[in-house]
């Protein structure tokens, strides 16, 4: 479960990247967080993360603050972050070795882990190569694969879908679905409507720190009074003009 309580958050004492956010998002859903760029998706994801503070308001995962008690909230979460560029110079293999480190997940389970993530990823042929040598989508997945390697509860997921390709995306969301179905929580950013629509079990659309909209798909209906398409009430709803 993730609580975000009346947070803001201003990058330059002049305007605000996130105003007055409150979200919760129970176990058991997949919650998309959708937006403009710009809209402050990725700086409520950092600050979810402990990577950036807030300014006001407090964050808690599993009930536990994230800015008070960082060490056991990053035990229970995984995140992958909007860009995969990280840790090039190590090969696949050493990446997933460290994450499994950090995690302290033990030797005894961790190879047959590696084995059956990354072949379901397609990667285990590669793990031997640095990561540099992969392109964008083989990165995404092998941040992807060392996220996975402690089975966080809490997935908290910035754009993952971006750059996969159709299998490697399909077998993303099933394991979404999967995890969540477990009563687990997944919170993830994506620009897609068409999975937000078909993935998730609820949204929240942000537009300049601000949340516009935190419902179903059925309730934004009711709230635009209207059969139109999630693209059609995004629109409407994130008209800047
Ligand atoms: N490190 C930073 N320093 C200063 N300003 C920042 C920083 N990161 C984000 N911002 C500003 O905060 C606002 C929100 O940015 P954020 O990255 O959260 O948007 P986003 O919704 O993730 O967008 P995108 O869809 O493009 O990823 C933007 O105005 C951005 O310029
Ligand atoms: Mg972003």
């Amino acid at each position: 479960m993730i609580e975000i309580l009346d947070v803001s958050k201003s990058y330059n004492d002049a305007t605000f990247a996130v105003k007055n956010l409150n979200l919760t998002i129970p176990n058991g859903e997949i919650f998309g967080f959708l937006g403009p760029n710009g809209a402050g998706k990725s700086t409520t994801i950092k600050m979810m993360t402990g990577i950036h503070s807030v300014d006001s308001g407090s964050i808690l995962i599993n009930g536990m603050n994230i800015e008070k008690q960082p060490l056991e909230v990053k035990k229970i979460f995984g995140y992958v972050p909007d860009s995969p560029d990280m840790f090039l110079r190590l090969k696949g293999i050493e990446y997933l070795n460290f994450m499994g480190d950090m995690y302290e997940v033990p030797s005894s389970i961790r190879q047959e882990r590696i084995r059956a993530l990354a072949e379901r990823f397609d990667l285990y042929g590669v793990l031997n190569d640095q990561i540099q040598s992969y392109s964008h989508g083989m990165r995404q997945k092998i941040i992807m694969i060392g996220v996975l390697l402690h089975e966080p509860e809490v997935w908290i997921l910035d754009e993952p879908l971006t750059g996969l390709d159709p299998k490697s995306a399909f077998l993303l969301k099933q394991m979404m679905r999967e995890h969540a179905d477990k009563g687990k929580t997944v919170f993830f950013s994506t620009h897609v409507l068409e999975v937000a629509e078909k993935l998730c079990d609820r949204v929240g659309i942000i537009n300049k720190g601000h949340l516009q909209f935190c419902g179903n798909l059925q309730e934004m209906r009711e709230h635009f009074k209207s059969d139109e398409s999630l693209e059609k009430m995004f629109l409407e709803m994130t008209d800047n003009a």
